[in-house]
């Protein structure tokens, strides 16, 4: 996968970026930086590509989603990161998975359906893609996770809703904040997610 590498300062938060449907490597990048300016960043393009558009697994129109690529894309991600890690001696329990839309959906997908040390997730505008085969114990995970409420065309609140159960329901720590700008990230959010990341 094509991928962008910044090392940031020792202290500095560990983010792995995955952007939105139609973004790549250097999408969030600026998001990150507001987030924490001495961040180390890792950040992915979605190697899929439907009409010239990045994404991170196929669809067959919106919100129609392809499940066997969606496995088979989560793998492969997890492996990549993995293998990156252990390349640049970064522990995967020190990484903050960082997420938009299509890539907040791969990112939350990933922490409940494969087992790994991955422990904290920022996920912008995520949806329930409604697999639900795992029931292994989420209580060393931390979400946050923000939604558009009834103004996002794309997100609805029940599906949101499933996202945060799913992982509520098997002991994770999940902050939810509302945004009133429907599917766009506002700077209201962005800032929320700073402010929880001192935590
Ligand atoms: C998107 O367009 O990115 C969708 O909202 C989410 C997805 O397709 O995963």
């Amino acid at each position: 996968m094509d991928y962008l590498y910044q090392a940031g300062k020792p202290n500095g938060k560990k983010f792995i970026l995955l952007h939105g449907t139609g973004g790549d490597e250097t999408s969030l990048v600026d998001l990150a930086k507001f987030l924490d300016a001495d961040s180390t960043i890792l950040s992915f393009r979605g190697k899929i590509e439907e009409d010239g558009m990045n994404r991170f697994f196929k669809r067959n129109g919106l919100n129609q989603f392809d499940f066997e690529s969606l496995e088979k894309e989560t793998d492969h991600l997890l492996e990549e990161i993995q293998t990156i890690s252990e390349e640049k001696g970064i522990a995967l329990e020190d990484w903050v998975l960082v997420g938009y839309s299509n890539g907040a959906n791969i990112a939350a997908h990933l922490l409940l359906e494969r087992e790994t040390t991955l422990t904290k997730g920022i996920f912008f505008h995520p949806m329930s893609l409604e697999v639900h085969t795992q029931s292994f114990n989420l209580a060393d995970k931390k979400v946050w996770a923000s939604y558009g409420g009834k103004r996002d065309p794309i997100v609805s609140e029940a599906s949101f809703a499933e996202l945060v159960a799913a992982f509520r329901d098997r002991s994770a720590d999940v902050t939810v904040v509302e945004t009133a700008y429907g599917h766009q990230v506002s700077m209201d959010e962005v800032q929320n997610a700073r402010e929880w990341l001192k935590e």
